[in-house]
């Protein structure tokens, strides 16, 4: 497993020496209940892209923790805005992380699932056509599938007018995929928040202003305020910070 650019933690219990995958591992973990991990990156000042996609916010270090993150995953959920904009590949992981999953008696890849209302999708997209698992997409009840779609994944209707996120993840844990992980974007995050679904957010805050264009790492409906604890700060050498906050 590789190191890379080093991580090490800050609070608590400062670790001084750089952290590796497996101490990583252990850090992050699966919950011993059914739980809603969501993972960004943003600047310092909140911006949650730069140049309109998240790839100007990460470096090796995230993507490093945003690949284990896969890794400890049941499914790895993703709005259809996400999916289409950042041109979503097969979920794949390396020999190694495919070994621990086999290890802890997870399925070689984790499931992958699309929230998509209007099921404005494209069956040929490299994240269906090439999946290793076949995909789930969380529509609503009078969305029209596009030709094609069904064929390479199971289209699962919650909810009238609208997806009801709640249904959708009962129904998901009705198929054994219990630890969930979140990939965005803000405005799947802004409904999952106000459906009081988050159980856990892990934030990269990259050393970077990127000015007041673009949004958050939240968007969409007004939520009630709740508070998330923190449970561990990570820095990287280059000044990053990686920060989890999680529900007791
Ligand atoms: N910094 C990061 O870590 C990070 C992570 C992820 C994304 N991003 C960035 O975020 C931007 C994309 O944001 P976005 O505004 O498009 O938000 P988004 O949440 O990615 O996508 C919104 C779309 O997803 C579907 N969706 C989300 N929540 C839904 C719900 N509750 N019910 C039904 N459908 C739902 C809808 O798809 P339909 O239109 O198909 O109905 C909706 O139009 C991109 O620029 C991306 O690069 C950044």
């Amino acid at each position: 497993m590789s190191v890379g650019i080093p991580i090490s933690r800050l609070w608590p219990d400062p670790s001084g020496e750089p952290l590796d995958d497996a101490a990583l591992t252990a850090l992050y973990g699966r919950a011993d209940r059914p739980h809603l991990r969501v993972n960004f990156v943003a600047s310092v000042d909140g911006a949650v892209t730069v140049d309109g996609y998240s790839a100007g916010l990460s470096g090796e270090p995230d993507k490093r923790v945003f690949g284990l993150l896969r890794m400890l995953c049941d499914a790895l959920l993703v709005a259809a805005g996400t999916l289409r904009h950042e041109s979503y590949r097969a979920v794949r992981l390396d020999e190694g992380r495919r070994a621990w999953r086999r290890a802890h008696g997870l399925a070689e890849y984790p499931t992958l699932v699309v929230v998509s209302g209007s099921l404005d999708l494209d069956p040929g997209q490299a994240a269906f056509a090439d999946a290793p698992v076949r995909p789930v997409v969380l529509t609503r009840a009078d969305a029209t599938a596009p030709p094609g779609l069904t064929d390479v994944a199971d289209v699962v209707r919650v909810g009238g007018d609208r997806v009801d996120l709640a249904a959708g993840l009962a129904e998901l844990r009705g198929r054994g995929l219990d630890q969930l992980l979140c990939e965005g974007g803000p405005h799947l995050f802004g409904g999952l928040t106000a459906a009081d679904l988050v159980d856990e957010v892990c934030l990269t805050v990259a050393p970077l202003l990127a000015g007041p264009g673009p949004g958050r790492i939240t968007a969409g409906e007004e939520a009630a305020v709740r508070h998330l604890p923190l449970r561990h700060v990570l820095a990287v050498a280059d000044g990053v910070l990686m920060l989890r906050y999680a529900r007791g």
